[in-house]
């Protein structure tokens, strides 16, 4: 009797549909680190981080949201890419990203209402409601409703951005349309309430999702990667809903797609990291997992699912077709990978090892879920510096550490808008 191993399905090649080739179905999915320079281009850090992830073995890289206009950002420290940011740091960063043979995708996004009142810029959204969050709504603007020039202009960035990735020399694009930024924001009948040409009818509703991937599609060569992050729910009653998600994804079948990436929730129900407001998903591991071989059952793309994934048998299973539905294509794995950048070379080697993403038990869930997300990010600035990830980090300490990391960088942030605007 023979003890090999058998060679485990997720280090598959993937031929994508414009022919691209993934080298296995692991893929790294977005953190927002905060690690860009006073400039709000990529540095040292994020070239080191991002080189861990490249040498740890996943087939993609999908970098943090990488924001497409500098008055919109989802927080301070975040990577801008826009007509008049200097290519050279992003050439550098696609070769750190790039370094072991994988691809690296950029996440372009655009945060609609879903940005802090104190970084003074104020907020746009499909329509003048904003970011309902108990205890936490005042920190959010009180958006402006688009005007139809202002949405061309958000279409040609996204465009833009994705021509200067790919003269950078990453191998693709993911237009953010989850969570609750702006696309999403417009998916949404909750937040969207228009009544032109952008509101009313899903196909209306998705009208700015469509036009971003047309537009960007015409200003990329055939070979670069156009990906799309999508919510297969928003999780809350009344908003974007699966069968949503299952129509949207018939009509971006006629589009040239590379990949949808299934997520879900926003800031007001961050199903995204197993809560969601309306308690639909078992929080557990795989949270959308059903719902992507749902969506993948009309998709003609490959589908890739994200949230909750640690185990490699749990990332098995999801490759694998049940009761008629497909399986999905690709694994997408955040947190995993911040505390175990090496995770798909241990995976490959049989070497499981146990990746334990502390939980956050506060009555205050707004707090616990910023602590969650600081104990994540202390990880991605840890390996940007250097050093080893760090599991016990304490959730207190990391939440005090962010916020007063962000007031710093937003106070950077404020005086590098006012150099550009002089
Ligand atoms: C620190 C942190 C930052 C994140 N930033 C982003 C982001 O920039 N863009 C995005 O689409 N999702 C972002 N997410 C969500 C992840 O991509 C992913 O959907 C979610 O964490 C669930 O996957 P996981 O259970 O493997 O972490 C972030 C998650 C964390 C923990």
């Amino acid at each position: 009797m023979s003890d090999a191993v058998p060679a485990s399905p997720l280090f598959a090649p993937l031929t994508l549909p414009n022919g691209a080739v993934l080298s296995n179905r692991l893929a790294k999915a977005a953190m927002e680190e905060n690690m860009a320079d006073g400039e709000h281009l990529p540095g040292e850090a994020l070239r080191r981080l991002y080189a861990a992830w490249s040498k740890g073995g996943v087939g993609l890289i999908l970098s943090g949201n990488v924001m497409i206009d500098p008055t919109a950002l989802t927080g301070p420290g975040g990577v801008v890419l826009d007509a008049s940011q200097p290519l050279a740091p992003f050439k550098a960063w696609a070769q750190a990203a790039r370094s072991s043979g994988n691809h690296a995708w950029l996440q372009l996004s655009h945060p609609g209402r879903q940005v802090m009142k104190a970084m003074g810029q104020g907020a746009v959204a499909p329509s003048a409601i904003g970011v309902q969050i108990e205890g936490a709504s005042h920190l959010f603007p009180s958006p402006r409703a688009l005007e139809p020039e202002d949405i061309a202009t958000i279409v040609e960035r996204f465009a833009a951005a994705a021509a200067m990735a790919e003269a950078s020399g990453f191998t693709g694009v993911e237009i953010h349309a989850a969570h609750g930024y702006l696309i999403s924001q417009f998916l949404s009948p909750l937040s969207n309430r228009r009544a032109d040409a952008w509101g009313g009818p899903l196909a209306n509703r998705a009208r700015l999702l469509l036009d971003v991937v047309k537009a960007v599609r015409a200003r990329v060569s055939p070979g670069f990667c156009v990906g799309v992050k999508l919510n297969s729910a928003d999780f809350q009653k009344g908003g974007f809903a699966l069968e949503d998600a299952v129509e949207v994804v018939r009509w971006l079948n006629e589009l040239p797609v590379d990949l949808i990436e299934l997520s879900g929730g926003s800031y007001e129900s961050p199903a995204m990291a197993g809560a969601p407001q309306d308690g639909a998903i078992s929080p557990r591991e795989a949270y959308f997992v059903d719902f992507a071989r749902e969506i993948g059952a009309v998709a003609r793309m490959p589908i890739m699912v994200t949230g909750g994934i640690r185990r490699r048998a749990v990332a098995e299973e999801a490759l694998k077709p049940k009761d008629g539905r497909p399986g999905v294509a690709v694994i997408g794995i955040a947190s995993a990978l911040a505390f175990e950048p090496a995770l798909p070379a241990k995976w490959r080697a049989n070497v499981m090892p146990e990746v334990v993403i502390p939980e956050i038990r506060w009555k205050k869930k707004v707090f616990a879920r910023l602590a969650a997300m600081a104990v994540v990010k202390a990880q991605l600035h840890r390996i940007g510096a250097g050093r080893e990830p760090k599991r016990n980090v304490s959730p207190l300490l990391a939440l005090i550490g962010s916020q007063v990391g962000a007031a710093r960088r937003t106070k950077r942030y404020k005086a590098w808008i006012a150099r550009r605007a002089a």
